[in-house]
């Protein structure tokens, strides 16, 4: 896990290693997730495989206040506050305990998806909040995954598998098409100012074929940066 300023450092940070998927909804990130853990626990790792908004008990109550009622219930900066405070519970009670262990932990969404469904909206005086995002990040947070899987697709390709979905979270997947393509824009915009960290991968292939390129991807990671476990 890389530590910016602020770190939230409650304990010591131990060997593991933070890996993060990001994408518009619909994008394959949970199926890409999952296939990653099944890959390297499959080659020795111990992984927890973890998600947000969630991931913690408390976390896991956060999610449902966010997720599920109407579109207008929270502001934007409300919804930002909502998400940070979830990401906190989570570094504290699930991330930080597993990398002390030296697990590897797989995230469905980090920080970049508050940057963007949030950062992206308009506050009172017509800018977009972005700023505010990373202020709290910095504040509250204070880290970033040492690896980020950005799997990209086309907003009607993600809106077709996220609607065919159909669950009851729907307060962000019913925000339309063009709100997913400025939302697939800004994640590569992202991905541009972070090279290093953010992997960008095509999520138009096969399951099978999107995986075996994060998976190569994920071991040089891991390979360059710690031992394999036994
Ligand atoms: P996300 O977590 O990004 O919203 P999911 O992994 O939940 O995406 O996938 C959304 C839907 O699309 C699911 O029904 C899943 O089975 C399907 N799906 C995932 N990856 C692919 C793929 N590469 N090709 C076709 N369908 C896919
Ligand atoms: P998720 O359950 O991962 O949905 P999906 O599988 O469709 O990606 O996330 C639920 C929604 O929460 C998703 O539409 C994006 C939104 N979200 C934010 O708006 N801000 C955040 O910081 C996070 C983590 C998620």
């Amino acid at each position: 896990m890389a530590v910016g300023s602020g770190s939230v450092g409650s304990g010591a940070e131990g060997s593991g290693r933070f890996i993060s998927f990001e994408g518009i909804d619909g994008s394959g990130k949970s199926t890409q997730a999952r296939l990653l853990a099944d890959a390297l626990r499959a080659a020795g790792r111990q992984v927890v495989l973890t998600r947000e908004p969630g991931g913690s008990p408390g976390a896991d109550e956060i999610r449902r206040l966010v997720l599920e009622g109407p579109p207008d219930r929270w502001s934007p900066e409300t919804e930002i506050l909502l998400f940070t405070a979830a990401r906190r519970d989570h570094l504290e009670k699930t991330i930080r305990p597993a990398l002390a262990r030296g697990d590897t932990v797989i995230c469905d969404r980090f920080a970049d998806s508050t940057r963007m469904y949030q950062g992206l909206r308009r506050g009172p005086e017509g800018a977009d909040l972005r700023a505010m995002v990373d202020d709290l990040h910095q504040r509250m947070i204070g880290v970033e995954p040492d690896l980020t899987f950005l799997i990209d697709i086309d907003a009607d390709t993600g809106l077709s598998r996220a609607v065919a979905r159909n669950t009851v979270e729907q307060r962000f997947e019913d925000m339309g098409r063009d709100l997913q393509a400025r939302m697939r824009a800004g994640f590569l915009d992202l991905a541009k100012a972070a090279p290093k960290r953010i992997a960008v991968i095509d999520g138009q292939g096969s399951p099978e074929a999107v995986a075996a390129a994060v998976l190569t991807r994920a071991l040089a990671h891991l390979g360059q940066t710690a031992g394999p476990q036994a």
